[in-house]
């Protein structure tokens, strides 16, 4: 479903899982508008295994509520760079990127990761878009492959598990799992900004928002107003049963303090609501 509706989509921009959301709104230019780049260049590649890299991204200013922005960059086998959720390409990651090797693939979890999708498209031609349907239907100017779903494509399933959350009516996510580094990959279903990080840029009154919504890091979650919309929890709970047999070390999300250790611990904790 087209989640239109203003006052919803709003709610979700304030609970940073919609920066990207009035896109299906207002268009491309409207979105891009929005969303202002209010801070910081894009930094250096930050190797977390032999196969697998973040690159921290610029800052974005959504209706007054900054948001760290961050992208995982994954070595295939075969040597092809796998991109999940890309951030800002400037030149300096750009060089960095042309060092590890061929960008192949560039991923958007759900529906409003996929700012950047056209900018790295045209920096890397030979690179195919990935994406759920709904990031598919809400771009219709870009050419995507086939929809994300539950299994992994045949293009990175050696190297990269997935599971499909779904059931909400607000939005659903793809969930990954690099198998050689034991790394689950989340985007907005867990968000956890620092105190510090708030304290920096956001107002007393959006640090408690912030903390009643979930996204602090002491709490980890998706944002309420999402876990709400989970009116169907029983395909989110099967995505989560597949998510929990995986061995994870650690977890690395989009936005906030991720998760070094003890990684399956921490989801158990952050899915909880889900409930049983
Ligand atoms: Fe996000």
């Amino acid at each position: 479903m087209q989640y239109k509706d203003m006052t919803w989509t709003k709610a979700l921009c304030g609970a940073g899982i919609g920066e990207r959301a009035l896109r299906s709104e207002h268009g491309l230019c409207a979105d891009v508008a929005m969303l202002r780049c209010c801070s910081g260049n894009a930094k250096m590649l930050e190797k977390i295994h032999d196969a697998l890299w973040i690159a921290e991204g610029k800052i974005v200013n959504f209706y007054g509520f900054p948001y760290p922005t961050r992208c995982v960059i994954a070595q295939l086998a075969n040597g092809d760079l796998w991109v999940w959720s890309p951030v800002a390409l400037d030149e300096v990651l750009q060089g960095e990127m042309d060092k590890l090797g061929p960008v192949r693939h560039l991923v958007s979890p759900n529906k409003i990761h996929h700012l950047y999708l056209q900018d790295w498209k045209v920096a890397y031609p030979q690179a195919q878009l990935w994406g759920p349907r709904s990031t598919i239907t809400k771009r219709p100017d870009l050419a995507f492959r086939e929809p994300l779903e539950d299994v992994a494509p045949a293009e990175w399933g050696g190297d990269i598990e997935q599971a499909w959350f779904r059931g909400s009516f607000a939005m659903d996510e793809v969930v990954f799992f690099h198998g050689p580094s034991r790394t689950v990959i989340v985007a907005d279903l867990i968000e956890a900004l620092t105190d510090t990080f708030l304290r920096q840029h956001w107002s007393w009154w959006g640090r408690l928002l912030a903390r009643l919504d979930g996204i602090v890091a002491d709490k980890a979650l998706a944002p309420a107003e999402w876990r709400l919309s989970f009116l169907n929890r029983k395909p989110a709970r099967a995505a989560r049963a597949k998510m929990l047999d995986w061995p994870c070390e650690r977890v690395i999300m989009a936005h906030g303090d991720w998760c070094r250790s003890e990684g399956h611990a921490f989801l158990v904790r952050s899915f909880g609501w889900l409930g049983a």
